[in-house]
């Protein structure tokens, strides 16, 4: 099975709240946005009441309406389910279906994602309007596919209701057998923890310093992301009942505590993404600093597109940013450029979205998100967004056939959920995937080497990794044996794979087996960590590496080679001077290399230029480093799309006759991208 749009080409849709405003607008409105060029609207998500304004009482003549007038105008629709606001009836009647805050006090209807997903009432209720909803629009002719609840997880990804805690006990009880094997695989065995009744154990709850148990932490967060796909696996089983054939399910990510490829293995046919680049510019922000976050600003949404991607290799924007935006109360932005709303579109489709869904069509003028600003302002006039929609239906019109073309990388830096969520709770090795993962994207981006994120899931098989000539797996600190069996065939066969600091030191439930780190990859890198220190933010220190001096950020390890290496050396003023700091071992056809510090954009960019993997298409494309490019293939067709983040022209040079499919004009030798310009050179 896989989990990918499949979309003949290039599609543009729009998020539009028919409840928001008059129906006598909603004709006009459909007129417009088909003009722009939108083809799909998405409905529905937060609009509960509207089926079922009281316990019960269900009717559904409201989107009826909606759904009959956008067939007779042939707009293509995505009908959502309603479940992350649910109504004020419900919450009321039914308390304990409200998520709480660690201390027990009730999350409190008046805003929205306020419920738990544990509940069997909530869950009941939720079944209950899902049944109703898809039983009565199933085979309307305007769907073409339905979204699962909005943005789950978004909000809040952690639980604290008293449903919870039954639910994770049940849960517990269902792992783990008895109490005893329990306690042994907490570890509650340190600071007296040992629990002797199921009742004793609760979902995580103030403690002092905020620091409860970290093993029990860490399967809260496995059970919140069983309980989210449960959650989802139920709606989707509804829909799937009614949906005619042909009609996707998918949900808008991505957020914590879930594993999407479970989500998207029970529950999804792929997934959608919402795009907001415009964070980089928040203001009040701290982004402006010289990190490669700061500096690469809205180019840096590559990075989370490509988790997208890891999760369906061709996928939809369900909200795309059109507007500036921010809520009355937070998350204040300036308006995107002009051009920008363009330029993030082919950012997304660059990274292999076939459909690009803009939030919203109009700016809402009531609640919370008066600021968030659509295609239209609430005033209703065109406005330059629109123009540029219009520029995007011509252009996506001639480079229709990108879509299914693939992302085409090959280096892939690996993510594992179980080391991200107990790396939360682990201010030692948790913080380090964050900067080594940046500064990987950043020395890729500069380099012009696309590069795809790959979640080390568990039925990960060899065929995922061969496209890759390199793995990173930067800080996988609950590294599973079977992984690193797999990693050694991957070896063997001639690939290689970078390891970076505290790799394989924790088991599966976060505590530390009496072996030398790295644990399970010990073997393929040739040796083991002597000794461990944490080192201040703005240290020097770094090793001798390839004969310069590389920069080994945040945590330092003393490395001891057994049958490999000392490939770099320690260069610091501290005790381990001159001792071994990245080790390598070649097995097989292919090599690994284990780097004992979070990784600097340095390092990164001298590990690439070692394997070979800087400026891949140098024989095409001599492009500065502030322009992205990002290559899709279909079959022998490769796509370079070039995109200038900056607001001024950028000069390149094209090595041998293309033609960019958004003008249909030829390009050869010296040339230009705009100011945030778009080139898709074929
Ligand atoms: C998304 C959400 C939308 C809207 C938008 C702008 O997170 O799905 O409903 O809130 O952000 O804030």
């Amino acid at each position: 099975m896989e989990y990918s749009i499949h979309l003949d080409r290039l599609t543009l849709g729009v998020c539009y709240y028919p409840e928001h405003w008059p129906e006598s607008l909603w004709e006009q409105d459909l007129d417009r946005m088909l003009e722009a060029g939108i083809s799909v609207c998405r409905i529905g998500e937060f609009a509960w009441s509207k089926f079922e304004r009281t316990e019960g009482a269900f009717d559904f003549s409201f989107f009826q309406r909606f759904l009959d007038l956008a067939q007779r105008k042939g707009m293509k629709v995505i009908f959502c389910t309603p479940t992350a606001t649910p109504p004020a009836w419900l919450t009321e009647k039914y308390p304990e279906t409200l998520n709480a805050f660690p201390d027990g006090t009730l999350v409190r209807h008046g805003m929205r994602c306020h419920c738990n997903h544990t509940s069997p009432v909530f869950l009941k209720l939720c079944a209950r309007v899902v049944e109703e909803i898809a039983g009565h629009y199933g085979s309307h002719p305007a769907i073409i596919g339905w979204q699962i609840d909005n943005e789950i997880n978004c909000e809040t990804n952690m639980f604290y209701s008293e449903a919870d805690s039954v639910a994770f006990r049940a849960y517990l009880k269902d792992k783990f057998g008895t109490l005893e094997a329990l306690n042994q695989a907490m570890g509650t065995v340190f600071w007296n923890q040992e629990y002797t009744d199921w009742e004793e154990i609760f979902v995580a709850r103030p403690t002092l310093a905020n620091s409860p148990n970290p093993h029990l932490l860490l399967e809260q967060k496995k059970f919140i992301s069983e309980n989210s796909v449960a959650f989802f696996k139920m709606q989707a089983d509804i829909i799937k009942k009614y949906r005619k054939p042909g009609d996707f399910i998918t949900t808008n990510g991505v957020f914590g505590h879930i594993d999407y490829q479970d989500l998207n293995r029970w529950a999804l046919d792929f997934i959608t993404y919402d795009s907001y680049p415009n964070f980089a510019y928040s203001l009040g922000g701290a982004n402006g600093n010289a990190s490669a976050f700061g500096r690469l600003r809205d180019r840096v949404s590559g990075l989370s597109l490509a988790r997208v991607r890891s999760i369906s290799p061709n996928f939809g924007i369900m909200e795309q940013q059109s507007g500036g935006g921010g809520w009355q109360t937070r998350m204040p932005q300036p308006a995107p450029r002009p051009g920008q709303m363009r330029l993030w579109a082919w950012q997304s489709i660059a990274h292999g979205a076939d459909f690009v869904s803009f939030f919203r069509w109009r700016t809402c003028n009531v609640g919370m998100e008066i600021y968030w600003n659509g295609i239209l302002p609430w005033d209703n006039r065109d406005s330059r967004q629109l123009e540029e929609l219009r520029v995007l239906r011509d252009e996506t019109a001639r480079a229709a056939e990108l879509a299914g073309s693939r992302y085409a990388a090959k280096v892939a830096v690996c993510y594992h959920y179980p080391t991200q969520w107990d790396g939360e709770g682990d201010i030692f090795h948790g913080p380090l995937e964050g900067v080594s993962v940046m500064n990987w994207f950043a020395a890729c981006q500069v380099a012009h080497t696309p590069m795809d994120l790959l979640c080390l899931g568990e039925d990960l098989g060899l065929e995922a990794l061969a496209p890759y000539d390199l793995l990173v797996l930067p800080h996988i600190a609950l590294l599973p044996e079977k992984t690193a069996g797999l990693l050694k065939e991957y070896v063997e066969r001639g690939g290689r794979v970078i390891f970076g600091a505290r790799t394989g030191f924790k088991d599966e439930f976060g505590r530390c087996p009496m072996r030398p780190t790295p644990g399970p990859a010990a073997e393929l890198v040739g040796g083991t960590v002597r000794e461990y220190t944490l080192v201040p933010e703005d240290s020097r220190t770094a090793v001798v590496l390839f004969g310069r001096s590389v920069p080994m950020p945040r945590l330092n390890e003393i490395l001891e080679p057994e049958d490999g290496e000392a490939l770099g050396r320690w260069y610091t003023r501290e005790f381990y001077d001159g001792q071994p700091g990245v080790l390598r071992k070649r097995t097989g056809k292919g090599e690994a290399i284990y780097v004992g510090a979070a990784f600097s954009e340095e390092m990164a960019s001298a590990l690439l230029s070692y394997a070979g993997l800087e400026e891949p298409y140098a024989q095409w494309l001599d492009l500065p480093q502030d322009i992205e490019l990002a290559v899709r293939k279909k079959g022998d067709r490769a796509y370079h799309i070039l995109l200038n983040y900056t607001d001024a022209p950028r000069p390149f040079t094209c090595h041998g006759p293309m033609t960019d499919l958004l003008t249909g004009l030829p390009c050869e030798g010296e040339a230009e991208l705009p100011p945030y310009g778009v080139m898709v050179l074929a």
